[in-house]
């Protein structure tokens, strides 16, 4: 991911570095070495795949910190806080267009497409999450909205490791479905953690979901057992709820069961991605992606 690129801008490598050095927890490149290495294919086109998927994560949270005027990311200021506008989404396209690049160098023309759709996927969840009106069915629309913001990216995480392998399609169908469930686990848990997490091991600003009038899961789960709910639901997206009214629904959903409930959903998704795993050939691989399906439901609850 650090191998520079000559002749380029140096605030290019700078804005990288600054980016890479942060961290993450780098889940998706791990679940994708592991099945990797679990289905035997070769390591030169693994860890540009890898690269490749993490920096097409990193180029979209990038964007999507603009986008969200977010001034934290990984415990470290974000590029927007520093940066315009202007030079922050350049900075963005330039890491998606890094990302295809590496793509590209697996030679794989069916990755390359895939890598397209999951952006396409991607995008177009932003913009239907920016767009949409009341959707007549909330959860139906929740999880719809994590599939395209994240279950997408780690389907094709462990989905990508088949197609450059050249595996058959059950196995291609078994890691594809194995991403999607670790990812929409994954991405419930982030919901939960925006309640029940600080901001210090989180490393960004919590409580920001119903801030920004986003319905997650543990909310949704919540404003079912009120009777006000439909309304409620109503007012926060249209963000017409005052800080202290928020500040105590932010509370309320905390403490109420909604929270073990949404966890409840997340581990149902982990243990079918894991019960996929056991057609699998057995590896220390194989054991290491179930010991990460448990993480992703147990990360800093
Ligand atoms: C953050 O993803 C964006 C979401 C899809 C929730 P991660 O939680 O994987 O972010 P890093 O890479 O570890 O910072
Ligand atoms: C970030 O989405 C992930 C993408 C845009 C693909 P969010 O805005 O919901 O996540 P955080 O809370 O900033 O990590
Ligand atoms: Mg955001
Ligand atoms: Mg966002």
């Amino acid at each position: 991911m650090m191998r520079s690129f000559d002749g380029h801008h140096p605030s290019l490598g700078k804005a990288l570095s600054h980016l890479l050095s942060s961290g993450g927890k780098r889940i998706r490149p791990t679940v994708a070495i592991l099945a990797g290495k679990m289905l035997d294919v070769e390591m030169e086109h693994l860890i540009l795949h890898a690269a490749a998927i993490e920096m097409l994560h990193t180029a979209t949270l990038v964007h999507d910190d603009l986008i969200d005027g977010a001034m934290l990311r990984r415990g470290i200021p974000t590029l927007n806080a520093r940066w315009s506008a202007g030079a922050t989404v350049l900075t963005g396209d330039y890491i998606f267009a890094r990302a295809a690049h590496l793509a590209a160098q697996t030679g794989s023309l069916e990755l390359i497409e895939s890598f397209a759709s999951t952006l396409m996927t991607i995008v177009n969840g932003e913009i239907t999450q920016l767009f949409e009106l009341e959707p007549d069915d909330l959860q139906q629309s929740y999880y719809d909205r994590i599939y395209a913001k994240t279950a997408s990216l780690f389907e094709i995480s462990t989905a990508g490791v088949a197609l450059i392998g050249g595996c058959d399609d059950e196995t291609y169908e078994t890691m594809r479905t194995f991403g999607h469930h670790i990812g929409v686990a994954f991405q419930i848990v982030d919901d939960i953690l925006d309640f029940t997490g600080d901001q210090e091991s989180v490393g960004k600003p919590v409580g920001s979901d119903l801030r920004q009038g986003l319905l997650t899961l543990p909310t949704l789960l919540y404003l079912e057992q009120h009777e006000d709910g439909r309304n409620l639901a109503r007012s926060l997206r249209e963000k017409e709820i005052d800080e202290l009214e928020l500040e105590q629904l932010i509370d309320a959903v905390r403490t109420s069961p909604a929270i073990g409930l949404a966890l409840q959903k997340a581990e149902r998704f982990t243990q079918q991605g894991e019960e996929l795993l056991t057609n699998m050939p057995a590896t220390p691989e194989r054991g290491a992606l179930i010991e990460i399906a448990r993480y992703v439901v147990r990360r800093n609850l």
